[in-house]
Order: structure tokens, then sequence, then C-alpha cells
């Protein structure tokens, strides 16, 4: 989005006289990514609807430098060193504190986008009051290892809300009550250890839930139960060594199933039955050594399974997919391919082969589908 409106907006670029130095600064919009700043400008013009001050070195934010902003739906506070955190008032009277929190950004009613990724950041419950058209919130990068409860409670319109790259183990039962709108849900490179079912009991509209990057060791039963929504889902770089047999049954939208990156081994040749709308399927470095004829999969359009174990691929290991066009088996053990294998799938492009033995063989040489690729990457 910001690098649209770049471009876009270059042509008829005014120096305003309030545009600080190496800013960018039309009506609506004030650019000040890069600028070099320690503190947000003054007299931000009070039309202004895009607000992006990324990439500077800010550390505080006064209480009162958005307040006039009532038009503003975009601000970007990225990459600063921001730390908007209670501690820092903790001599300071109650209502100071009640000041500096109601304040910051509780003007900003229109604000629909806000940026707040790679900080110092300190969550406390009353931040994000007044916000109540909020739909993207970003907090990734922030060293976050608690979040406190009822934050989210003021932003009911939240589609996308971004926590990787934080240190979180743990979230607060009921955090997500009020987000009944939420679509997206990132949770990379964090230190959970599990997922636990309250996550999600009133996320009805997820659709994209990603938890890949952590250490969790177990999917407990069930857990995907009723979560008919979710379209894409990432578990990968996990800790995780079985999978229950139920566990995507309740995702029959799912289009998008990332695990990769965990040692499963033995992924039960029934576990994708009903997920019938599975487009994107990877399973590479999960240690499998045998791969099963899955059934279900007749839509799926890519599936990799690199490196792995895998000597033997069973003749019939795609014949279920009808809908397949890439098939990534790189760097496994494979020394053969049998001459009828892929002839179900009329629409495979490629299958990618590159690392195995059987790349040596004068049987590839002579082999008659010519999506074969041995090439090696990179
Ligand atoms: C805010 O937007 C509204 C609707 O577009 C407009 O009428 C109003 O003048 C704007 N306010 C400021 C301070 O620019
Ligand atoms: C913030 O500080 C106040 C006063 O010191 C304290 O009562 C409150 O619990 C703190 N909030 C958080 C989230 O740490
Ligand atoms: C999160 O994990 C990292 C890396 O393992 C560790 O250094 C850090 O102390 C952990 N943080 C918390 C809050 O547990
Ligand atoms: C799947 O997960 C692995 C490991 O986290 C990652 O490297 C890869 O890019 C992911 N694939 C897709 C298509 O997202
Ligand atoms: C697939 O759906 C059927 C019917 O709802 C159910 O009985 C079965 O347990 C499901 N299988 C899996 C592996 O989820
Ligand atoms: C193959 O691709 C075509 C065109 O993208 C599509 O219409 C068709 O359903 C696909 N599947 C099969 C089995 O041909």
């Amino acid at each position: 989005m910001i690098s649209v409106l770049f471009p876009l907006l270059f042509g008829y670029v005014l120096s305003l006289p309030d545009c600080p130095q190496k800013c960018l600064c039309t009506p609506s919009l004030m650019d000040c990514r890069r600028a070099n700043l320690y503190e947000v400008p003054h007299g931000i013009a009070q039309k202004t609807e895009t607000l992006i001050l990324n990439d500077n070195h800010l550390t505080l934010i006064s209480p009162r430098v958005f307040q006039h902003l009532l038009n503003l739906t975009f601000l970007g506070l990225a990459n600063n060193k921001l730390s908007l955190q209670n501690d820092s008032f903790d001599n300071i009277a109650e209502n100071r504190l009640g000041l500096l929190d109601s304040t910051i950004f509780s003007s900003l009613e229109k604000l629909t986008y806000l940026d707040l990724s790679n900080n110092r950041l300190k969550m406390f419950a009353p931040m994000f009051v007044g916000l109540s058209k909020l739909d993207t919130l970003m907090l990734a990068g922030n060293h976050l290892s608690t979040i406190p409860q009822g934050v989210f409670d003021p932003i009911p319109n939240l589609k996308i809300l971004v926590l990787s790259h934080n240190e979180i183990n743990h979230l607060p039962e009921g955090l997500f009550d009020n987000l009944k709108s939420l679509n997206d849900l990132l949770l990379d490179y964090n230190n959970f250890t599990e997922i636990s079912h309250a996550i999600f009991t009133t996320l009805h509209n997820l659709e994209h839930f990603s938890i890949s990057k952590n250490r969790i060791q177990n999917i407990p039963l069930l857990l995907f139960a009723g979560r008919f929504t979710l379209r894409k889902l990432d578990l990968s770089s996990n800790l995780l060594s079985e999978l229950p047999s139920d566990f995507p049954s309740g995702l029959e939208q799912l289009e998008v199933l990332n695990l990769s990156a965990n040692c499963i081994g033995n992924v039960p040749k029934n576990l994708f039955v009903n997920n019938t709308k599975l487009e994107f399927l990877h399973l590479d470095k999960t240690c499998l050594q045998t791969p099963p004829i899955f059934s279900g999969l007749q839509n799926l359009i890519e599936l990799t399974v690199c490196c792995n174990g895998i000597k033997i691929l069973p003749k019939t290991f795609t014949d279920n997919m009808a809908n397949l066009e890439l098939l990534d088996l790189s760097l496994n053990n494979i020394r053969e391919i049998e001459d009828d294998a892929f002839k179900m799938n009329h629409n495979i492009t490629k299958v990618i082969l590159t690392g195995n033995p059987v790349c040596t063989t004068e049987q590839f040489m002579h082999y008659s589908f010519k999506g074969l690729d041995c090439s090696s990457k990179n």
C-alpha cells in the first residue's frame, strides 16, 4: 500500500509551509519516512488522512500531538524506538497517566490502519480506546511477552492483527472475545508452546491463522472443529511430532496448509479426506519416509514434500489429485519413478526431482513425461 502511494503522489507534491524537510506533503498526506526525525513534527495539517512516520528515531509521543487529526485514517509509526510504556510514568500521578492513555490515539475515530511494528512498546489495556474503526493493527517486533487482558476490546472492527516477532507464550483468556470480525491473526516467531482452544472460541470469521516459528509440540484434539471459515493455516517450523487424526476435520474451507519443518513422520492417509478445497499443501522437512496415498485433495494444485527421506514413491501417489500442477519432491532419496506415474494428473506441468538419485539414471533421460525437472535449484 505504501509503495503504491509513493509514485502516485509524486506528480503533484506540494511544498506546504508546514511540511518538514525530507517529508512529502499533500493536503491530506504527510509522508516522513526516513526523515531523520527525533520527534513527531508539530503542526501536522488538520486535514491529514495519511501520516507516515516510519523509519525514524521517535522515542516518545507527547499526549496531544495527534489530537486534532480527526480525519486520520492511516498512521504508520513502524521502525522507531517508541516505548509508550506504563513504566515510564510510574511516578506520575494517576490522572496524568490517564491523560496519556486516553489521548495518544483516542481522538482518531476514523483511523483504520495503525502500524506500530518494530518499536519497544509495552501494551497497556486502554491504549486503543476510541479506535472503533480500526481494521488493521500491526504490533510485530516489539519484544512483547505479555498482552494485557481487554486491550483489544475497544477495537471490535479489527480484521487484521499482527503480533509476529515477539516473545509471547501466553494469551489471556478472552483476549479476542470482542474481535468478531477478525480475519487474519498472525502469531509467527513467538514463544508459544501450545495453542489453546480459548484462542478460537469467538473468532468466527477467522480466515488466516499463522503460528509458524514457535515451539508448539502438539495440537489439542478438536482444536479446529467448527472453524469452517479458515482458509489459510500455517503451523510450519514448530515441534509437532504427530497430528491428531481429526486435526483438519473442521476446516472444510481450507485452501492453504503449511506443516513444513515439523518432524511428523507419519501422516495418516485419510487425514485430508474432508479438506476438499485444499489447493496448496506443504509437507517439506516433515521426516516423511513413505508418503501415503492420500484421499481427499482432489483440488490440490501444489504439493511440496521436499527434504524428506522418501525412497519409494508409490505409483499411485498422486492419482487422487486430479488438479495437481506442481509437485516438489526435491532432496529426497528417490531412485525410480514408475513409467505411468502422473498419468492421472492432466494439469501437471512440473515435478521437481532435484537432489534425488533418479536424476542420474538412464531411465530419467528417456522418461516420456517432460515435466520432470532435475535442474539444480537457485
Ligand atoms: C474531514 O473530512 C470531512 C469529510 O470528508 C470534511 O468535510 C472535513 O472538512 C474534514 N476535516 C478537516 C479538518 O479537514
Ligand atoms: C499502569 O500503571 C498503573 C499505575 O502505576 C497501574 O495501576 C496499572 O496496573 C499499570 N498497567 C499496566 C498494564 O501495567
Ligand atoms: C523467548 O524465546 C527466546 C529464544 O528462545 C528467549 O531468549 C526469550 O527469553 C524467551 N522470552 C520469554 C518471555 O520467554
Ligand atoms: C512453509 O513453511 C516453511 C517453514 O516455515 C517456509 O519456509 C515456507 O516458505 C512456507 N511455505 C509457504 C508457501 O508459505
Ligand atoms: C470426515 O467427515 C465425516 C463426515 O462428517 C466424518 O465422519 C469423518 O470423521 C471425517 N474424517 C476426518 C478424517 O476428519
Ligand atoms: C485443469 O486446468 C483447467 C484450466 O485451468 C481446469 O479447467 C480444469 O478443471 C483442471 N483440471 C483437470 C482435471 O483438468
